[in-house]
């Protein structure tokens, strides 16, 4: 068959900045998911997007052919709304566990199809399967079921959803191509809106730990998402949220789905409530639940009685004891003081390098790796007492994730404050 258009062109066009074509994309994103364009085509055009950008038209279109290239899911037979969440991603980022039960728990359905973690941010369904048992992959019948039953199902995205998108990411990452804010939005939201979602809300991180270091970076992004969200029918809201310090107290697998079960109890680190409690009210609200207060069902049970069957449903334990490193490393502060700073990104690192993480896709994971905290910016350390704790069950790595730690904390004298940064930053809707 011939081709009606050449690569080369669709690629100097956007190096010259031309506008493509609707025509254009949906043959550079066909062509390339079936492999007629090459890798390195598709690169150099990746990397003229990032340099020269594209028109809201452009990047509506290049969701839609990133949705065509695979399968749809369909949730019109839930006797439930749904709603979703998605985070750009971030150090110690665990709101999903909490979030997805919690919303749940006043009937609304949560579809959370999550991915692995690849580089320092952790994936969810690295954390989840650090509970004995529990299984992420799901076929449709038995995602549907649940969500009717438990209403809350956090597993994998199928292979069938946005095919190009799984090509193209795995391209970008090592091309230097991730940041471009049209692929960032036109990737998360072909998954989205093929996941078939009535209501979604974009967690939108900015600082260190995320891919957007600046706030205006994230707010264009956060305002891209929201209108290809509003554009193909679905709520869609954004909260802007600090990434410059690690989320919690953990980073890190089982560290994490520790201190989400806390949560739940109706305890945990404060910002993590909050986070959890702010995009749990979206999530409602866009679900037509306006009417509750989240905050009540982390105290009174409702989210641990949802989250506990929620792990059930996929084969786990929810009382069974969670894996534990086994070999730990103290940091400890330098002087006595106030914490000024600890940065999200070195603590992501050091996570990633004591096991957390994985370097290549497919590589295996280690439950009780991580990073604990015992301080967050602006609560006073005293010198020689542990502000991390490491966790690693392979003890050679503790040198280099000493090494990633290097330089990203420092001590203010006592009565110093640091600056304060709001958790939530900014709405977009
Ligand atoms: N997450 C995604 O799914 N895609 C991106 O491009 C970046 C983060």
């Amino acid at each position: 068959m011939s081709e009606p258009f050449d690569a080369v062109d669709v690629i100097r066009a956007k190096r010259d900045r031309r506008e493509l074509s609707d025509a254009e994309i949906d043959w550079v994103v066909d062509a390339y998911t079936r492999g007629v364009v090459a890798d390195e085509q598709m690169a150099a055009l990746a990397m003229a997007i990032l340099l020269n950008g594209m028109s809201r038209r452009e990047i509506s279109r290049w969701t839609a052919a990133m949705i065509a290239s695979g399968e749809r899911m369909d949730f019109s037979g839930l006797s439930r709304p749904t709603a979703d969440k998605h985070s750009t991603g971030g150090v110690g980022d665990k709101i999903t566990l909490p979030l997805a039960p919690l919303v749940a728990s006043f009937g609304v359905a949560v579809p959370q199809l999550s991915g692995r973690g690849l580089g320092h941010t952790g994936g969810t369904l690295d954390k989840l399967e650090s509970v004995p048992g529990w299984r992420a992959e799901l076929s449709t019948e038995e995602i549907l079921a649940q969500l009717e039953d438990v209403g809350a199902v956090v597993c994998a995205a199928g292979a069938a959803l946005a095919p190009a998108d799984k090509k193209l990411y795995a391209l970008r990452d090592v091309t230097g191509t991730v940041e471009a804010i049209p692929l960032i939005a036109s990737s998360i939201m072909s998954k989205k809106i093929a996941e078939g979602t009535g209501a979604l809300v974009l967690d939108v991180k900015v600082g260190s730990g995320a891919f957007m270091k600046d706030v205006e970076d994230a707010r264009e992004l956060a305002r891209t998402m929201v209108d290809l969200g509003t554009d193909a029918g679905v709520r869609t809201v954004a909260l802007l949220t600090d990434m410059a310090t690690p989320l919690g107290l953990t980073a890190g697998n089982a560290l994490e789905v520790r201190e989400a079960v806390e949560v739940l109890a109706g305890g945990g680190p404060p910002d993590v409530v909050e986070l959890t409690v702010a995009l749990a009210a979206e999530m409602l609200a866009a679900a037509g639940r306006d009417d509750v207060d989240p905050a009540e069902a982390l105290r009174d049970g409702r989210a641990m009685d949802t989250w506990r069957a929620m792990i059930r449903a996929q084969g786990g334990d929810p009382d069974a004891e969670l894996p534990r490193a086994r070999e730990t490393h103290h940091v400890l502060a330098p002087a006595d003081g106030v914490l000024g700073r600890l940065d999200a990104l070195a603590v992501g690192v050091a996570a990633w390098r004591l096991g957390a993480g994985r370097a290549r896709q497919g590589e295996a994971v280690q439950a009780g790796a991580g990073v604990e905290l015992h301080a967050k910016p602006g609560a006073v350390v005293r010198g020689g007492e542990p502000l991390l704790t490491l966790h690693t069950d392979t003890p050679e790595r503790f040198e280099r994730a000493v090494a990633a730690l290097e330089g990203a904390y420092d001590v203010l004298p006592e009565g110093d404050r640091p600056l304060e940064q709001p958790l939530v930053i900014d709405r977009i809707a």
